[in-house]
């Protein structure tokens, strides 16, 4: 079963790193935490190769709404004539940075409404069977390697400690 799981993995894996996300996934998956059902989630966002092979998955998935440079959609923060939110910026000027890990994991793999509830109109797709958990690990530790060091810090002393 888990050699199955292994190999399926494998072959989703669109990047010359697949060993690396398989390594990731390993991790995850190995982790104690595992029992829980939430799954064990930190991003590598200091390792060269994660952060290049999450570079590639994201201007292939996310850029076309995130913006190739993470800048988001213009007034992001107002709702349109249809009530929904346009893409927001994932650089320092958004908010991603004041989510842990764990709820940018879940809010990439299951979609906003994971957070804001099962009626919550977003145009933002939920990735569950589009990425793998190690992609939606990978693109993810290359957004927060985008961010200053003091947005970085912020991050790992706010968000990730009070999740
Ligand atoms: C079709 C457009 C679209 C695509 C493609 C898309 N997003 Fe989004 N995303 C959105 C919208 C719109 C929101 C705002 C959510 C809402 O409606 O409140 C959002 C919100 C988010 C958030 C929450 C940000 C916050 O500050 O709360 C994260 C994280 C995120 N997206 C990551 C991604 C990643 C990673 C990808 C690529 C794998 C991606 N998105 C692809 C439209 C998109």
């Amino acid at each position: 079963m888990a050699k199955r799981r292994w190999s399926s993995a494998l072959t989703t894996m669109r990047t010359p790193s697949a060993i690396l996300m398989a390594s990731l996934w390993a991790l995850s998956t190995l982790a104690p935490a595992q029992q829980h059902t939430k799954p064990w989630v930190a991003l590598d966002y200091r390792d060269p190769l994660t952060v290049q092979a999450g570079s590639a998955i994201y201007a292939d998935e996310c850029a076309v709404c995130h913006g190739r440079s993470l800048e988001g959609q213009s007034n992001w923060r107002r709702r349109d004539s249809h009530g929904y939110l346009p893409a927001p910026p994932h650089d320092e000027t958004g908010h991603t940075w004041h989510h842990s890990d764990q709820v940018l994991f879940e809010m990439v793999k299951y979609g906003p409404k994971v957070v804001a509830g099962e009626d919550y109109k977003t145009r933002m797709p939920a990735y569950w069977g589009i990425l793998s958990d190690p992609e939606i690990l990978v693109v993810l530790s290359f957004i927060k390697s985008s961010w200053p060091e003091r947005i970085i810090k912020m991050h790992d002393e706010q968000a990730n400690r009070s999740q």
